[in-house]
């Protein structure tokens, strides 16, 4: 059966805007499909965080000693209204690297221990589970997930055949970073939950990008989930946070101990050294940016985008899709294959990479991923088809 004619044919979602790219910070010359990378801020952000950081240079302590205390429970309310937990369970951290690292080194593993993860882990948090791992005989295990995925099951499939009695926490990506595939997350947590197992939530990609219910996870067997803000909220650089399920937070400390070791997860989050606090309090008025668009209209919009470039993509490079065509396993993002044809053309992935960024002004990541090279498309709602189209043009060397 040809899959080509008997799927539903995409089309692109109405703009949001005309002139929406004005309110972000972006060099309109750039085609810019990287959002998932390091986030991108709209204008109105970016003047809060300036207007921060210049209340704290001009007075320091008033700022970071005395206005701190309510200031940082102004800006967690907001989050925690927006992620759906409370306040005392939850603390900013700078980035889910750091979320992760939190609690790995905060856990006590034991010789023959597994971690377990599957193999598009993100690969920072590859070697932190190495590292903690090598420190005391314990094992990192990856279980393999091969492409392509054709649907929740085979996922569920794979953590199965791979959790044992030894696994102690699987670590699961709510979104995956090279193959950018919505993981099962309910299913997955239930079959950890059932088998006594913690489950750490891997969310970097998931704020602003879902309707987040962290409660609702953990009553499914999240125990901990982290998650940046500076990515899909669009928050400044440097903002994220860990959630800690009441029963584990006595365990889990910042990976910098302070002045409140003990007094309790969000008292030591909340101060973890000396440190410029403006992106974390600036996490509301990222919120703020997006509700005056509406974030069904947001999501609706950069998910219609990423479904319709998934099959664009696919059928302008005839390559085989990795996740179901109906874009069920998708975000806002989309990873395609880069055709054989295109990898001869070009002779190496940084000769791509060069001819989309210099010559076309593409950003857009090209990543060597399992033996294949894969283009990533981030779809956030400044960006537009036409954007995707050339593209697509570019790697088939059409482009002009
Ligand atoms: C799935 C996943 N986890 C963790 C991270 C780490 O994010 P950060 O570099 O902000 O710590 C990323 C970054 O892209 C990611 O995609």
């Amino acid at each position: 059966m040809d899959t080509k004619t008997s799927q539903e044919l995409f089309h692109p979602p109405p703009p949001i805007g005309d002139r929406i790219m004005d309110e972000w910070m972006l060099d309109p010359e750039i085609a810019f499909m990287n959002h998932g990378c390091f986030g991108a801020r709209p204008k109105a952000v970016v003047e809060t965080h300036q207007e921060l950081r210049h209340q704290f240079e001009a007075r320091p302590v008033e700022f970071l000693d005395r206005r701190r205390p309510h200031r940082l429970l102004d800006a967690k309310e907001r989050l925690a209204e927006f992620l759906k937990i409370r306040g005392e369970d939850f603390g900013f951290v700078t980035n889910a690297t750091g979320g992760v690292n939190a609690v790995l080194r905060s856990l006590s593993f034991a010789p023959g221990d597994e971690i377990l993860t599957l193999d598009h882990v993100y690969n920072a948090v590859r070697m932190s589970m190495r590292h903690v791992a090598g420190q005391i005989g314990a094992t990192a295990v990856e279980a393999e997930l091969p492409l392509p995925v054709t649907g929740p099951e085979q996922v569920l499939d794979a953590i199965e055949g791979a959790l044992t009695e030894r696994t102690k926490l699987f670590i699961l990506d709510h979104m995956t970073s090279p193959t950018a595939l919505l993981f099962p997350i309910e299913p997955i947590l239930r079959m950890c939950r059932d088998r006594g197992i913690d489950v750490l939530v891997d969310g970097a990609h998931a704020v602003g990008m879902f309707d987040l219910d962290i409660t609702e996870l953990s009553k499914l067997g999240a125990t901990y989930y982290t998650g940046n803000l500076h990515k899909w909220l669009s928050a400044p650089v440097g903002s994220a946070f860990l959630w800690v399920h009441p029963d584990r937070q006595a365990e889990i400390h910042p990976l910098t101990i302070s002045h409140h070791y003990q007094q309790g997860l969000a008292a030591e989050f909340a101060w973890q050294g000396t440190h410029d606090l403006s992106a974390w309090l600036s996490v509301p008025a990222a919120i703020d940016y997006f509700e005056t668009y509406g974030w069904e209209r947001v999501r609706g919009y950069n998910h219609g985008l990423a479904k319709w470039a998934h099959q664009h993509l696919t059928r302008a490079w005839d390559v085989e899709p990795i996740s179901p065509p109906d874009g069920s396993m998708l975000g806002s993002m989309a990873t395609v294959r880069v055709p054989e044809s295109a990898k001869a053309r070009f002779g190496s992935a940084e000769r791509l990479r060069h001819c989309l960024s210099r010559e076309h002004r593409i950003e857009v990541p090209v990543i060597e991923w399992n033996d294949h090279w894969w283009i990533r498309v981030s779809c956030q709602i400044y960006l537009k088809a036409e954007a995707i189209e050339r593209l697509g043009e570019v790697v088939m060397g059409k482009g002009t």
